[in-house]
């Protein structure tokens, strides 16, 4: 029920002035806020989220003592934060053994009585921010055998001495940030932690570091531990309090309260040795802004291999001294300093990466960075007042990766001129600056295997074979340079590459002419987003190699297996957001086996059944394709929006199987109307037969014999054979259809009742025109037939001279062997003739009483 809407309507209710509908919507009204305090109870009883099926619950905000009831024992994640637990018992947990995660935050804590967490044995991670802890029991936190991050940030701590966590030997990750702690002074236990790799004391209330406190850390090798102690207000560290601690990380963020205190602590860093110092400030929240000189001063003697200076502001004239110390460190990173120069380097300086992000120099300080001979890497990125780069790089011998991405750099004559004398110079990055001018000369860098000028406007690429020399460069990405490809020979030259990029261009024509011609170890090619219509046949012959083929976004309207079958160690490719509207089978044909992605969304596909096999295919191989969300019907206009996946393919199937099955009906009933009309006679013959049966033999003979013969022979027939004979002894009486058929009756009825059943015997007069008659033929087979179901005497066949033999043979068959069978040839001659009538007459008798 929605109250909202109900309440929102009432005002409206008021107004209407009828009698008997007002009581009865404002009853309704009532009942259904009467509803909302038994919704609310509903919400109460299930106020815990089920995040993930019996294994994570979110029960926050809850006043409640205990586990909820309606979280299971098969929960691993709980969430009880901001509840109002107050304090925490002895096997508080008991109901949920399986938890590996549990938050407390903000519980209203005040104890933890021994032994509340017992059952947690696979506990790995327990939350109590922000709960006040005044009482924590020394067996508070026995039973976690499993435990690895313990986070106490904020619950009031102001000593560790009575921290009872000295047995929780697992235990990976210590955070005891914004408390009052007072000391560093580590207690004997934390020599037990020896898993610990980060102990963070981060906004505590630390002023003095004083020898002895880290003791603690003397026994086991810390190199893996992360010492955090930003944020605290140390005034002074005694020389010595580090001395031969081997840490991994220190972090002094804001950790001093002026530039006295820093200058002199880190002096108190003597002995140190650890990995990575990390000095400075915080970005939001600076206290020293002034670099001055001496403050690294007491780094000298701390033994570390990188370390890292984060926002400092103020430089000035004072960065004479910032090296002094850090000279021989192997790694250097400054970071958000607004350093504007590079005003002296330590001879024999052992740096070999230097990072500077976010400074302020306004030209590449390619003079000063060469002084740092042993330098490998050099960074100096997102610095936004990084414009020129006049200077030269000289004699680095070692270096090897140059970054200068993200500045707004803007010059000419790129890229061998900046580079004297740096021979193993093997990355360079200038992505993401302004606009650079690019001559061709890469002399100096010949031996370049990286090369990333991506997001920079670039003039020279597309016009001119620019990269002629960069016969070993592998990896080249200048997409999004505003290239225009005009020349054939843009890429002439690179013949190692593997790993070309250039999205966001265009292609002279909009269209892909043979660009790729010798390069034939390519692997990665990202041609997306270029404007392109058309790819002509012979673009990819030589990338017989290409692995991943990015053609996506641009506007091609086919997919031409002709153009891509070169391409068999194809195992990605992306044709999303063009303009196909169906791979046809020749293109499914050529997709490569290794093929393992291929992203075909937001084409303009046609949903018909006249794509049925297409549609078919994208059912099948769903494991293949990519972004299949994004694969829908642009035309027929029904279709349009609707899952290419979930197109109904059975639709076209019921389509196709009604289509067959009218089609095989039809033929059907053709078939059945043409053997009708085929075999009507027969038809008609064998239904008269049946129903005749019975009547023939009532019938008596009326005729001695049924004479069959083409109207053609009816003169010899009357001449020759129904003269003599009738009238001759004994007078012999035929049935001939021009003569005793009976009018008005169908002449088959005729045929059969008038002819064949009601004679004894049938003549065949065969003659020429006999046996080219379908309709003598017809009455031939029904003679045959008859003579078969009735039993009747033969047939006498009698063969008028001029016939042709082969014909006759072929027509009569066998018939004319069959013993019953008369067989007369008539010639005419008299005698002949006389032997022909006493034959005939004799077999006429002889027919007659069967
Ligand atoms: C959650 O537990 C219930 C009862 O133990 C069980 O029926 C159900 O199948 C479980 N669900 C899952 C996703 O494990
Ligand atoms: C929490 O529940 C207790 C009783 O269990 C009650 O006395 C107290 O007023 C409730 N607090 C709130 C904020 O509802
Ligand atoms: C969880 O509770 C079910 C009964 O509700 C019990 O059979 C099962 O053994 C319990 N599992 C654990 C791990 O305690
Ligand atoms: C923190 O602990 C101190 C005593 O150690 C106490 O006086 C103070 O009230 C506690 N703070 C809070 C917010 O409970
Ligand atoms: C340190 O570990 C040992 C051995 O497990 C144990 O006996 C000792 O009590 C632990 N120390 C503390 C302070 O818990
Ligand atoms: C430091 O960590 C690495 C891997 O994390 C481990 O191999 C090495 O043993 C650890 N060293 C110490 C002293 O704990
Ligand atoms: C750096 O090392 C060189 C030679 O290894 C040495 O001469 C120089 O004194 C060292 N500088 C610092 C500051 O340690
Ligand atoms: C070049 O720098 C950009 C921006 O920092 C980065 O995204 C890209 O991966 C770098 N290129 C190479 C080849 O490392
Ligand atoms: C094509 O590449 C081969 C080596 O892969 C090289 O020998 C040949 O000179 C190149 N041809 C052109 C025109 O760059
Ligand atoms: C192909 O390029 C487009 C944009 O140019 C990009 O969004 C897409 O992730 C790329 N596809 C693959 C498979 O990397
Ligand atoms: C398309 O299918 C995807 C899953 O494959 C689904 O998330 C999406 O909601 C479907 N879209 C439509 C319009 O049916």
């Amino acid at each position: 029920i929605d109250t909202h809407a109900a309440l929102s309507c009432t005002p409206g209710l008021l107004k209407m002035p009828r009698r008997g509908a007002l009581p009865l919507r404002t009853l309704v009204v009532l009942l259904q806020l009467a509803l909302v305090p038994s919704q609310l109870a509903g919400c109460l009883l299930n106020p815990c989220l089920e995040v993930i099926a019996n294994k994570t619950f979110r029960c926050t905000g809850l006043n409640i003592s205990g586990v909820p009831a309606e979280v299971p024992n098969t929960t691993q994640n709980l969430d009880l934060s901001f509840s109002n637990l107050k304090s925490l018992g002895s096997n508080y947990f008991s109901p949920v053994p399986e938890l590996q995660l549990l938050d407390l935050t903000r519980c209203h804590l005040h104890t933890i009585e021994d032994n509340s967490f017992k059952d947690l044995s696979k506990l790995s991670t327990l939350i109590l921010t922000a709960n006040s802890l005044q009482y924590l029991g020394t067996a508070a936190f026995y039973g976690l055998t499993s435990l690895k991050k313990l986070v106490l940030v904020e619950t009031n701590l102001t000593s560790l001495t009575d921290l009872p966590i000295g047995h929780l030997h697992t235990l990976n990750e210590l955070n005891l940030g914004h408390n009052n702690i007072a000391s560093l002074k580590l207690p004997k236990y934390f020599s037990n932690l020896t898993s610990l790799r980060h102990l963070s004391f981060t906004s505590n209330k630390i002023t003095y570091i004083s020898k002895g406190d880290l003791d603690a850390f003397r026994e086991v090798n810390r190199i893996n531990l992360t010492l955090v102690l930003s944020l605290n207000n140390i005034k002074y560290i005694e020389p010595g309090s580090f001395a031969k601690i081997h840490l991994g990380e220190l972090v002094l963020k804001s950790s001093f309260e002026d530039f006295n205190g820093m200058c002199t602590s880190l002096q108190g860093l003597t002995g140190l040795h650890v990995n990575r110092l990390i000095v400075g400030e915080f970005n939001d929240r600076q206290r020293l802004v002034d670099f001055q000189r001496g403050l690294l001063s007491g780094l000298c003697h701390v033994q570390m291999q990188e370390f890292v200076l984060i926002s400092f502001r103020e430089f000035e004239d004072n960065t004479d001294t910032l090296f002094n110390c850090i000279g021989n460190v192997s790694s250097i990173r400054l970071v958000d300093l607004r350093l504007e120069e590079v005003s002296e380097v330590p001879v024999l300086s052992q740096v070999k990466h230097l990072e500077c992000k976010k400074c302020k120099f306004k030209e590449v300080p390619a003079v000063k960075l060469s002084l740092f001979k042993e330098l490998r890497v050099l960074r100096i990125t997102k610095s936004k007042h990084l414009n020129t780069f006049h200077q030269k790089f000289w004699g680095l011998s070692n270096l090897e990766v140059i970054d200068l991405s993200e500045n707004r750099l803007s010059f000419t004559s790129c890229c061998s001129p900046q580079f004297r004398e740096c021979p193993n110079l093997k990355h360079l990055n200038l992505s993401f600056n302004s606009d650079i001018s690019m001559t061709g000369d890469f002399i100096n860098v010949k031996n370049l295997l990286y090369l990333d000028l991506q997001h920079t406007k670039l003039f020279g690429p597309g016009s001119y074979p620019v990269f002629l020399s960069l016969q070993k460069l592998i990896y080249l990405d200048i997409s999004y340079t505003r290239t225009h490809v005009k020349s054939q020979c843009t890429f002439c030259g690179l013949n190692s590459l593997k790993v070309l990029k250039m999205a966001g261009n265009s292609f002279e024509n909009n269209k892909l002419a043979n660009n790729f011609k010798n390069l034939s170890h390519l692997h990665t090619l990202d041609i997306s987003n270029c404007k392109l219509v058309q790819v002509d046949q012979s673009t990819f012959d030589a990338l017989s190699e290409l692995k991943e083929l990015n053609i996506s976004n641009n506007k091609l309207l086919i997919f031409d297996p002709v153009v891509y079958k070169p391409l068999q160690a194809l195992t990605a490719l992306d044709f999303s957001n063009n303009q196909l509207s169906v791979l046809l089978d020749s293109a499914l044909e050529i997709l490569p086996d290794s093929l393992v992605l291929l992203d075909i969304s937001q084409n303009l596909f046609e949903c018909s059944c006249v794509n049925l096999n297409f549609l078919k295919w994208i059912k099948e191989k769903q494991e293949l394709l990519q972004n299949k969300e994004l694969m829908i019907c642009h035309t027929p206009a029904y279709m349009k929006n609707v899952n290419l996946s979930s197109f109904y393919l059975s639709s076209c199937q019921l389509k196709a199987s009604t289509v067959t099955s009218s089609v095989i009906m039809l033929l059907a009933a053709a078939v059945f109307l043409f053997l009708i009309y085929k075999y009507y006679f027969q038809l008609y013959y064998s239904l008269v037969l049946l129903s005749g049966c019975k009547h023939s033999a009532e019938r008596g003979d009326t005729y001695d014999a049924f004479v069959i013969h083409s109207s053609k022979d009816q003169e010899w027939v009357m001449r020759e054979l129904v003269e003599p004979l009738e009238g001759g002894k004994p007078p012999f009486q035929f049935c001939l259809y021009y003569r005793d058929f009976l009018p008005g009756v169908p002449i088959v009825t005729n045929i059969i009742q008038e002819g064949f059943l009601s004679s004894r015997n049938v003549i065949a007069v065969i003659s020429t025109d006999f046996l080219e008659s379908k309709w003598c033929s017809f009455e031939f087979d029904i003679a045959q037939s008859w003579q078969l179901v009735e039993g009747k005497a033969g047939i006498i066949m009698i063969v008028l001279e001029e016939v042709n033999k082969a014909l006759l043979r072929q027509r009569l068959g066998l018939s004319r062997y069959l013993r019953r069978n008369t067989y007369l040839e008539w010639k005419n001659k008299e005698i002949s003739r006389h032997i022909f009538w006493r034959q005939l007459t004799g077999v006429l008798l002889e027919g007659g009483k069967p």
